[in-house]
């Protein structure tokens, strides 16, 4: 008769696990990569003319928005002047800030396909000192389908914006998910683009084409236009397909990829609930302090 074996942990096993730990700890990329510093930015004394950022992704749910709050709001702590502009008829930006899109009587829509309706008219203040929005509704999704009939049809949004670009550091345009004409005329009014990507397995699908679209805006309708730079958002390295999907993103892009990194946390749904920014509403989490350096890259590389 064989005797059974000894309840209780596996020795060899609890070691496999122990050097897999410290393996996905040292195996991390986005921990192993060598961070350039973090210049500490100086203060402004006068504000404008603004540098123009479209946070754009033809993929959806990859937190564009989330971004573009949270940058915002981490510009306006090293005391930068931030417009945020609402260019998905979703809303979500506007929600997020705590705008109920639907009782807008005037938003980015009527800014872009209404001559008599200025900028000041359509602009709101949002619970953070210094960072105003230019909030949209569903309404947005016409002006895709009545631009197509305009004159200098892609440059519609730049001219809108163009009488309060002085007033501003940093405009940020939330795109939606799509490469259509509201995108392309964000394109046209940016001067960088930052790209959310989500560390997933189909995130680096589609970039391409979002890098010829780019390159095309570029050519044809906005030399200025530049790739700022990756974010890789809702990363999570404790995962091996979290770490190996930003390696290649770090491949593909080398030094475009910025050093921080967001990671995947909950508390970001639930800022969307509090309808404010990381920054305020948990200012010492993790999500708040990666937006301030997020700023800090942003401010570096302009
Ligand atoms: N780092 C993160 N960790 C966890 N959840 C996140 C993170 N960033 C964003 N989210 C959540 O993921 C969802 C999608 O984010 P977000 O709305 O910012 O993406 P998006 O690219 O703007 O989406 P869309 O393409 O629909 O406009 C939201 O519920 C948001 O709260
Ligand atoms: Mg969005």
């Amino acid at each position: 008769m064989t005797t059974s074996s000894t309840p209780g942990p596996d020795p060899a096993a609890t070691a496999v696990d122990d050097a897999a730990a410290a393996d996905a700890k040292s195996a991390d990329p986005a921990r192993a990569r060598e961070r350039r510093p973090l210049v500490a930015p100086q203060p402004v004394e006068r504000h404008g003319p603004a540098r123009v950022l479209a946070l754009c992704n033809q993929k959806g749910g990859v937190g564009k928005t989330t971004s573009t709050i949270n940058l915002g709001a981490a510009l306006t702590e090293f005391g930068r002047r931030v417009l945020l502009v609402d260019f998905d008829p979703q809303g979500a930006l506007s929600v997020g800030l705590g705008v109920q899109p639907h009782q807008l009587e005037l938003t980015t829509y009527n800014l872009l396909m209404e001559r008599a309706v200025g900028v000041d008219e359509v602009l709101l203040k949002t619970g953070v000192p210094g960072m105003d929005l230019l909030p949209s509704n569903i309404d947005l999704s016409a002006a895709e389908v009545q631009l197509v009939n305009e004159v200098a049809r892609e440059q519609t949004l730049a001219r809108a914006l163009a009488p309060v670009v002085e007033d501003y550091d940093y405009v940020l345009i939330d795109c939606q998910p799509s490469l259509g004409l509201l995108t392309v005329n964000a394109l046209t009014a940016a001067h960088g683009v930052i790209i959310p990507l989500e560390c997933e397995f189909f995130s680096l699908r589609g970039v391409a084409l979002l890098i010829d679209t780019i390159d095309k805006v570029q050519q044809r309708l906005n030399p200025e236009l530049r790739l700022e730079g990756i974010l890789a958002t809702m990363y999570d390295g404790r995962t091996l397909h979290g770490r190996e999907v930003f390696s290649r993103v770090l491949e593909a892009f080398g030094d475009k990829v910025f050093d921080t990194v967001i990671n995947r946390t909950v508390r970001f749904p639930e800022t969307t609930v509090a309808g404010e920014p990381i920054t305020t509403w948990a200012p010492n989490s993790g999500g708040a302090i990666a937006y301030r350096e997020l700023a800090m890259e942003v401010l570096s590389r302009s």
